[in-house]
């Protein structure tokens, strides 16, 4: 008899503790224990084994520690098939059965185009969504992976063009940083650690359609995980007064919920944001149902007792033009959009004013998931004043950026596809031009200011680069003999096994090779530690060298 069972036997005597079908009632049991329930604490005193283990002799009196007995009651080895079970099903757990929110797992995500997959595709259909791979790491498996790392190819860009070779990071410069979101926030600690104002975050949502479920893998544990990774290093970067934005819909967002609750706890709860999000129009009102018409936004504080929030009011002046009221300003309500006050389209509603991309620098710039500037004002100037840091993990086409610029605060963002960068420094150039498109009027923005571009500095990501590009089987064998012999590989791989298992390698699919080839590389080595900054191996560039010190100051 294990001593869990010892504790579930001495409970069977309580016909409080459990249903009519004689299941454990957890919460009523450890809820007693908390408000020191007499028949439950003499229970379990009068049992040897539970009173050894959860009571203390001080000078002839029992004292019964019900935090021990509380931690117990909610471990997961106490009735684990039941728990893990029931966490299964609300999907806060990993394939291995522990709890997300406290797990080391660290999921990463590349993107990873797949040319099996989007082959027959035409140019325009590629660029419509984006393929993600993503691969969990077990605790065991991650050791440098969240060093701060090197940044590269630092570029200052003003509305007179761009300056390369930056060497200095100057302590009000905005960024714009182009690598794996988790590794480029975690270089940031060393600087920003409880210092950041706001942070929003939309990312990728894992729906059907959304390219982020293409690894068979990558199931709802495993977009927690990866949301855990980032959330806790967001955390972290808050400063007390801070607040943090989330961005979902209803895929995710009560999962997401959960998840946060147990990272922020459940006090920095603030609002769920409710944003009707466009018209009805078309084939989203075919549904026989109600139709879906909006995203869910999850406020949470750093903490709740020292939040700061500016009140904003809707000006008279922008009430939707169908009001009719006597009112000179209206208060913001926590559903967005769906008054006749309140004039917050998404995008795809003010597209005409020339803010999508698409219609801002070219027609094949198309991005879904762009997000409108207001929306970002909004949440802004809610918890920000001027030259303040607003941080965005999932920079996307740069909205974040733009409303930052406009609304004369301070932006870092981070993104890793080549393409949304691409996009996000064109639009951010036409931004310091002066462009007069979303916010541009309401904020009187006329140009000016700059913003530094740089990249965390590649070594196995290189390779990944390099994989996602390969198209033919004879370019990913000869990446796999370079990557065995002057990349970092896997502790796991054993490179003779390969050799001897080449027939078995070839017989597999692009698709499934390029997915080996990732795996073999040992994700701790994608990217140039600050640590081995000095080292010749790495052959960090004097400029390079420059820019990285100067932004981390002394290391
Ligand atoms: C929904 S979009 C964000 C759209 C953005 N709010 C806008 O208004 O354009 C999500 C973005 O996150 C990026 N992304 C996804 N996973 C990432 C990761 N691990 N690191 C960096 N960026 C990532 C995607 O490339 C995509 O651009």
């Amino acid at each position: 008899m294990t001593f869990f069972d010892t504790v579930l036997e001495v409970l069977k005597g309580d016909e409080r503790f459990f249903t009519e079908d004689g299941a454990l009632l957890r919460n009523a049991v450890y809820e007693a224990a908390m408000r020191m329930d007499a028949r439950l604490i003499k229970a379990l005193y009068e049992n040897g084994q539970t009173r050894e283990r959860f009571f203390t002799d001080v000078d002839g009196i029992a004292v019964f520690d019900k935090v021990g007995f509380g931690w117990v009651i909610e471990n997961r080895q106490f009735l684990p098939d039941s728990y893990t079970r029931f966490r299964n099903k609300i999907g806060l757990v990993n394939s291995r059965g522990d709890y997300i929110a406290a797990s080391g797992d660290v999921a990463l995500v590349f993107p990873y185009k797949d040319c099996v997959l989007e082959g027959g595709q035409t140019k325009e259909d590629q660029k419509r969504s984006e393929i993600f791979y993503n691969e969990t790491l077990a605790p065991d498996e991650v050791d440098r992976l969240l060093y701060p790392k090197v940044f590269t190819g630092a570029k200052r860009y003003t509305k007179e063009g761009a300056q390369e070779g930056v060497t200095e990071f100057g302590e009000d410069d905005n960024l714009l940083i182009k690598g794996n979101n988790l590794l480029a926030v975690s270089s940031l600690l060393p600087k920003y650690e409880g210092k950041i104002k706001l942070i929003y975050m939309d990312p990728p949502y894992d729906t059907g359609t959304d390219s982020f479920s293409y690894n068979d893998s990558f199931d709802r544990s495993t977009w927690l995980t990866f949301m855990k990774n980032r959330l806790t290093v967001a955390k972290r970067l808050l400063s007390p007064e801070g607040a943090i934005y989330v961005q979902l819909d209803y895929h995710q967002a009560h999962y997401a919920k959960v998840l946060m609750d147990e990272i922020f706890g459940e006090e920095n709860f603030q609002r769920e944001i409710i944003w009707r999000i466009g018209w009805l129009s078309g084939y989203k009102t075919a549904d026989n149902n109600w139709i879906r018409n909006h995203d869910t936004i999850l406020f949470y504080s750093k903490d709740s007792k020292r939040l700061k929030f500016i009140k904003n009011y809707i000006p008279k002046e922008e009430f939707k033009s169908i009001a009719a009221s006597g009112a000179q300003r209206y208060p913001i309500e926590d559903v967005w959009n769906a008054s006749e006050y309140d004039d917050l389209n998404s995008i795809a509603i003010v597209s005409y004013s020339g803010e999508t991309v698409s219609k801002m620098l070219d027609p094949g710039d198309e991005v879904k998931g762009q997000k409108s500037e207001k929306l970002i004002e909004r949440i802004i100037k809610a918890h920000t004043e001027e030259g303040d840091v607003v941080l965005d993990f999932f920079g996307g086409t740069g909205t974040t950026a733009a409303a930052a610029l406009k609304t004369k605060r301070r932006f870092i963002v981070c993104e890793q596809l080549d393409r949304h960068i691409d996009i996000s420094v064109r639009r951010l150039q036409k931004v310091l031009e002066g462009e007069q498109s979303g916010i541009s009027r309401r904020n009187n923005w006329h140009g000016g200011g700059s913003f530094l571009y740089c990249e965390l500095a590649r070594l196995n990501q290189s390779y990944v680069d390099a994989i996602e590009k390969a198209e033919t089987d004879g370019e990913l064998s000869a990446l796999l003999r370079e990557i065995l012999k002057s990349g970092f590989i896997s502790y796991r791989v054993d490179p003779k096994k390969i050799a001897e298992n080449a027939e078995d390698l070839n017989a597999l699919s692009t698709a499934e090779k390029k997915r080996f080839l990732m795996e073999v590389l040992d994700k701790n080595q994608l990217y140039v530690n600050l640590c081995d900054i000095d080292d010749e191996t790495f052959r960090v560039s004097d400029g390079d060298k420059a820019f990285t010190k100067s932004f981390y100051g002394e290391v």
